[in-house]
C-alpha cells in the first residue's frame, strides 16, 4: 500500500472500533467514505499527482475503498445488536416489583344467594325444576285459583305481551306445570326470573324468586316449619329464628307470611329490620284444594305446602344493600365487593 492511504485506512480503522452505536457508525462512513471523505477527495486528486505515482495510490486508494466499505458493514451488524442489548438494559426490569395481577372476575351477589338457596334444598332432596317466563293467564293466575277481578291481574301490574299471554309475575305456575306432568311425590324449587310493573329502590321491573313445592300424602304445615326453619338455620346462621304470620295467597289456605329473626340486631330492632325486630323473607301456605283439583290431584288423598321467596330481598337483607338497582347496573365497584 501507500503511507498515505495506510494512514487513512488506519485512523477509520480505529474510529469504526470505537463506534457505539449506528449513529457513530455512519459519522465515520461519512468521513472517510463520503463524497467528501478522505478517501474520495485522494482518489479525486490522483491528477496532482506525479504521473509515476499515480497508478500505484489510485490502486491502493481503491482497495482501501473496498475494504474500508466491508468493515463498515461487519460493524454496522455489530452496532445493532449491541443497541438492542442496550436498550434492554435501559428499560430496567425491576424483577423485585410484585407481579400485575390480571383482573378476576367474580359471582354476582344474586348467583351466590340463588345458588346458597338451590343448595340447600338440594341437600333435602328436593330437585330443581323450571318454567317458561312467558305464560297464559290460566297458568299465571287461573289455575293458582287467582280471581278475574284479582289486584294482580290488572294492566298496572302485570305485563300483558297479548290479552291472554303475559310475562309471569311470580314462579307459581310452575307448581302448575310441574303438577300437571309429574305425579307426588313432588319435591321441587324453581329459581327464575319475574316480571312486575313496579320501579323503585326495592322493587325492579325483573326480579327472582324461588318456589318451593312438597306434595305427597300426609304432608302438613309441621312440614313446612321443619323445612323453612332449617333453611332459615343454614342460610342466616345456626341461631336464627322464624315466625309465622298469618296472611292471604288466593293459592294457599291456610297461607302465612314468614319473618326471620334480624340477623343483625338479634331482635333488638335496628336500621335493617325498622326496628320491627324480624325480616320478612317469603309468603308460604297449604296448596289450596282448588289448585289441586285444577290439576287433577284428588285433595283428599294429596296435600302439599309452597313457598315463595324473592332472591333481591335476601341478598338485600344478608348483605345490607338498600337499593336493588345496585344488582342491575353492573358497577363493578360495587361487584368487586362480593369478591
Ligand atoms: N307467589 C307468591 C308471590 O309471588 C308467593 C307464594 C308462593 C306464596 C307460594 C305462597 C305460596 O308473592
Amino acid at each position: 500500500m501507500h503511507p498515505r492511504v495506510d494512514a487513512i485506512v488506519r485512523e477509520a480503522r480505529e474510529a469504526l472500533a470505537a463506534a457505539r452505536t449506528g449513529a457513530d457508525l455512519e459519522q465515520v462512513r461519512v468521513r472517510y467514505l463520503g463524497r467528501q471523505g478522505e478517501l474520495t477527495r485522494l482518489l479525486r486528486s490522483l491528477g496532482s499527482l506525479p504521473a509515476a505515482e499515480r497508478p500505484l495510490v489510485g490502486a491502493a486508494a481503491n482497495e482501501a475503498k473496498r475494504e474500508l466499505e466491508a468493515a463498515v458493514d461487519a460493524r454496522r451488524a455489530d452496532t445493532t445488536a449491541e443497541e438492542r442489548r442496550r436498550e434492554r438494559a435501559g428499560a430496567r426490569l425491576d424483577l423485585t416489583l410484585p407481579g400485575r395481577r390480571p383482573a378476576a372476575g367474580s359471582l354476582h351477589p344474586l348467583t351466590r344467594v340463588h345458588d346458597e338457596i338451590v343448595s340447600i334444598f338440594a341437600g333435602l332432596g328436593f330437585s330443581i325444576a323450571e318454567g317458561p317466563e312467558i305464560e297464559s293467564d290460566w297458568f299465571n293466575f287461573e289455575a293458582l285459583n287467582i280471581p278475574p277481578e284479582h289486584p294482580a291481574r290488572d294492566m298496572q301490574d302485570t305485563f300483558y305481551l297479548t290479552e291472554s299471554l303475559l310475562l309471569r309475575t311470580h314462579t307459581s305456575p310452575v307448581q302448575i306445570h310441574y303438577m300437571k306432568a309429574e305425579r307426588p311425590p313432588i319435591r321441587i324449587i324453581v329459581p327464575g326470573r319475574v316480571y312486575r310493573r313496579d320501579a323503585d329502590i326495592t322493587h325492579s321491573p325483573m326480579f327472582h324468586q324461588v318456589e318451593g313445592l312438597a306434595v305427597d300424602r300426609n304432608v302438613t304445615m309441621a312440614d313446612l316449619k321443619g323445612t323453612l326453619e332449617l333453611f332459615a338455620r343454614e342460610m342466616f346462621g345456626p341461631r336464627s329464628k322464624i315466625r309465622f304470620r298469618p296472611s292471604f295467597f288466593p293459592f294457599t289456605e291456610p297461607s302465612a307470611e314468614v319473618d326471620v329473626l334480624c340477623f343483625l340486631c338479634g331482635g333488638d330492632g335496628c336500621r335493617v329490620c325498622k326496628q320491627s325486630g324480624w325480616l320478612e323473607i317469603l309468603g308460604s301456605g297449604m296448596v289450596h284444594p282448588q289448585v289441586l283439583r285444577n290439576v287433577g290431584y284428588d285433595p283428599e288423598e294429596m296435600t302439599g305446602w309452597a313457598f315463595g321467596m324473592g332472591i333481591e330481598r335476601v341478598a338485600m337483607l344478608k348483605y345490607g344493600i338498600d337499593d336493588i338497582r345496585l344488582f342491575f347496573e353492573n358497577d363493578v365497584r360495587f361487584l368487586r365487593q362480593f369478591a
